[in-house]
């Protein structure tokens, strides 16, 4: 079949095969079908969408375009969770330990810092000597030893989404809806689990802006998880502004342990409690969510969660002591405030702008900058809380000298204004 007669026909709003969609995808794969044919049917799959059943062949695909990995060798359902990306999202590391404390084995796979968002991978390798580089073998093992591993997902897991991903981000075909379910759905059906948990965030620091367009998502991401046989829940959450405190990436680990000992804030313990809840049920340890919760709860309150979190650090490398001693992460050289210019509550976060602050800090991986573990920031006021003129609302762990512009930038991601609003940091 010719490329040109595929990207002809959804041009004219037509639908693809399963074949046309796969040898779309392996000739582009293989380098023999052009950049430019493959972003003519991108834009076209923009414009005119795709089928369930399209979408769901073009996750194949992609899923089959490099290594599958096959968990059967751990018994039990397996069960992940992936998350659309934020600023703050600490839940994995808080989840993964929890969930397989209660008896849920969990293979995850990570990813790194993207844009103005975190990456998992990049927050847990700021624990000193802790690898997420596990071989298959090693990977598979630690699950079956200790109910868990997280391990960065290796360039051999869904290839095509790699470089369909780099067409889509520069012919501005990232935001449809059908390519951003089979981006994600690729992966997480070639990590092998047999049921997910989608954390879809929508609001000024997700991909989804709008709450309509995050329910759009999560629909479309549970409907091609049934076409392929899975389990799969969704549930929504908030980026209105950042999930807790922390955002960087040891300070954001120090946070997670919090979490884990049943303290931290209360939005990040919240959406972890609620995600761990819809992964324990999905396990078929509990009849239902509601159970999965009071379990979540109990497993936290317990110290079990944490206690699986430090046998994870250990079997991974990493010095376990932190668990207990959150102050051996790395620590910033200099410390700065930044402080409000007047009196006010505030009314909304520039989350995507902090995300990006943060990142071009160097918490992130944003162009050639250096990466480093010890930059981020504390967030120490969020949205309806009033404060008084010159509190600190930001701690920022940066380089010195710290520039004044830094301080501009940091008070411009913050609204303040004279009424208190309503917080609306969680949609279930
Ligand atoms: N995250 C992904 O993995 N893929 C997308 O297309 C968007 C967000």
């Amino acid at each position: 079949m010719l490329a040109y007669e595929i990207v002809r026909k959804k041009l004219d709003g037509e639908a693809n095969s399963e074949g046309e969609i796969r040898a779309l995808v392996d000739g582009f794969v293989r380098g023999e079908i052009a950049p430019e044919q493959m972003a003519a049917w991108l834009a076209a799959v923009y414009v005119r969408g795709l089928s369930d059943e399209e979408t769901w062949w073009l996750t194949k695909a992609m899923a089959e375009s490099g290594r599958m990995l096959d968990l059967s060798a751990i018994d039990g359902i397996k069960v992940d969770k992936h998350s659309t990306g934020g600023v703050g999202d600490k839940v994995s590391i808080v989840a993964v330990p929890l969930v397989a404390a209660g008896g849920v084995p969990v293979a995850k796979l990570t990813g790194r810092a993207l844009g103005h968002t975190g990456g998992t991978a990049d927050k847990l390798e700021s624990i000193p000597g802790m690898r997420l580089d596990l071989s298959e073998a090693e990977f598979i093992g630690q699950v079956q030893r200790i109910g868990c591993a997280i391990a960065v997902a290796t360039e051999d897991i869904a290839p095509a989404d790699k470089k369909i991903y780099a067409l889509r981000d520069k012919t501005a075909t990232i935001a449809s809806i059908p390519l951003i379910v089979s981006s994600i759905l690729s992966k997480k059906l070639a990590g092998g689990a047999d049921a997910f948990v989608f954390d879809v965030k929508f609001g000024d620091g997700a991909f989804m802006r709008q709450l309509e367009e995050a329910k759009a998502l999560a629909e479309g991401l549970v409907r091609t998880a049934k076409l392929a046989g899975k389990r799969a829940v969704a549930v929504l959450s908030s980026m209105e502004q950042p999930l807790g405190h922390a955002v960087g990436n040891a300070v954001e680990v120090a946070e997670a342990i919090a979490v884990l000992r049943g303290e931290g804030p209360t939005d990040v313990r919240e959406v972890c409690l609620t995600v761990a809840a819809h992964m324990l049920w999905l396990g078929g340890v509990v009849s239902d969510p509601q159970e999965g919760r009071r379990k979540a709860e109990e497993l936290l309150g317990s110290g079990a969660a944490l206690e699986k979190f430090r046998q994870l650090v250990a079997a991974q490398g990493g010095d376990a002591s932190i668990v207990d001693d959150p102050k051996r992460l790395p620590q910033p050289n200099h410390r700065a405030e930044v402080r409000a210019e007047r009196e006010g509550v505030v009314t909304q976060i520039a989350t995507r702008r902090l995300g990006l602050l943060a990142a071009r800090l160097g918490a992130g991986r944003l162009g050639a900058r250096a990466w480093t573990q010890r930059r981020g920031f504390g967030c120490t006021k969020k949205s309806a809380i009033l404060f008084r003129r010159a509190r600190c609302w930001r701690r920022c762990k940066v380089p010195a000298p710290l520039r004044r512009s830094w301080w501009r930038k940091g008070r411009r991601v913050l609204g303040l204004g004279r009424k208190r609003l309503p917080c609306r940091w969680w949609r279930g």
